[in-house]
């Protein structure tokens, strides 16, 4: 280190969105290197609504690698954390700020230690993926920091072994998480689909049914459908492979009929596997039943559809209406359903701002 004194330290803050899953993936082929039994497509939400910022730091006084999540310090003894630290070390290249009179080179990142403090400005561990955006920004950060020169994907790769679903949050838009061949799970990656601009009529609203932490971690909840739901093996054998073609075409096409249905039908599916899991696992409750009644009978009664549903692993509803009047119309529905300080259990409609229900007309 060309620095002589020991109390510099180089920060680096970076911000990552969460994504929701229209065809989900539940169930790992390989429990360490977080390899999936099919393949999964999701969307990007507005950084501006659900994400993780996190802030990497490091000095020559840091005498280990420490983080803290919201505010408390937790282990970093994990071993997703630790692979994720690994592979991110490994390709780190020389740093240098002339300003600070700071020389870090390849080799002294082996040595060098960080401290990781990470915030995400919406439930953690309640079914709206966390723990995609806390590991995509995990590595994001740390990449940039240990001036990191790969691609997206192949950081996404990187992402994968901090949480499956983390890969697809280093893109916007419409990304797809490739299941891969590959034993070492190098081709295990995302890409992404389409932009952010690609189809903004969408407009998409997260109502939070419960902030509480649920009982079954999705890392834990897939595991057990893997070990006893015959389901699941049908489901990523003969019905995903289909259905990511089909909504593959629905996403380029701007299909919102196709979508919807392809959306609804594959988290309806993802909570059977759920159900048909020994024994059974409850993620969503009789409120996420009541808002998918809801839109159900609303998408039947215009003959066509005009919002989808999907659920990950809680009670929490993502749902996306095909247009800003369409969105408008379901806040003031769901607004009339769940009135605010009533003693029902929806309490927040966090992704979305309120002023969309002025195109209500
Ligand atoms: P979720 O539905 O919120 O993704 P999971 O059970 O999949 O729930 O994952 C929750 C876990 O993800 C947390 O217990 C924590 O280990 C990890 N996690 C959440 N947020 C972050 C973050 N900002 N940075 C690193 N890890 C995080
Ligand atoms: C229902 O990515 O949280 O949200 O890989 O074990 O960390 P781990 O699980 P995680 O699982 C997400 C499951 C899901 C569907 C999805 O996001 O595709
Ligand atoms: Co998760």
């Amino acid at each position: 280190m060309a620095s002589e004194s020991q109390n510099w330290v180089l920060v680096v803050t970076a911000r990552t969105p969460t994504n929701i899953a229209v065809i989900k993936y539940w169930g790992k082929r390989d429990e360490k290197l977080i390899l999936p039994v099919n393949d999964s497509i999701s969307v990007t939400l507005d950084p501006d609504h659900l994400c993780t910022t996190t802030t990497v730091a490091v000095s020559p006084s840091f005498d280990q690698d420490r983080m803290w999540l919201n505010g408390k310090e937790i282990s970093l003894s994990g071993g997703r954390f630790q692979s994720c630290l690994r592979e991110i070390r490994s390709r780190a290249s020389d740093v240098e700020d002339k300003e600070k009179g700071i020389k870090i080179s390849k080799e002294d990142w082996e040595k060098l230690h960080v401290h990781i403090a990470s915030y995400n400005n919406f439930p953690t561990a309640a079914g709206l993926a966390s723990s995609a955006a806390g590991f995509a920004c995990f590595v994001f950060s740390l990449a940039k920091l240990m001036n990191v020169n790969e691609d997206q994907s192949k950081l996404s790769a990187i992402a994968r072994q901090g949480s499956g679903s983390a890969c697809r949050s280093l893109f916007g838009g419409f990304v797809k998480w490739i299941m891969g061949k590959d034993k070492n799970g190098s081709d295990s990656l995302a890409v992404q689909l389409a932009d952010e601009e690609h189809w903004d009529d969408l407009v998409i609203l997260v109502a939070v049914v419960s902030s509480r932490q649920k009982e079954t971690s999705s890392t834990s909840g897939m595991r057990e459908s893997v070990e006893t739901s015959l389901l699941l093996q049908h489901r990523a054998k003969e019905v995903v492979p289909k259905r990511i073609l089909q909504m593959e075409e629905a996403i380029k096409n701007r299909d919102f009929a196709s979508f919807a249905q392809l959306t609804c039908a594959d988290s309806n599916q993802f909570h059977a596997v759920c159900l048909d899991t020994s024994p059974p696992i409850f993620y969503m409750n009789d409120t996420s039943h009541k808002i998918i009644s809801i839109v159900e009978k609303w998408n039947r009664s215009e003959g066509t559809p005009q919002v989808a549903y999907t659920f990950d692993a809680g009670p929490n509803a993502v749902l996306i209406a095909r247009n800003r009047k369409v969105a408008a119309l379901l806040l003031q529905r769901l607004l009339f359903y769940f009135p605010p300080n009533s003693d029902s259990d929806l309490n927040s409609y966090i992704h979305g701002d309120k002023s969309i229900l002025q195109d209500a007309g």
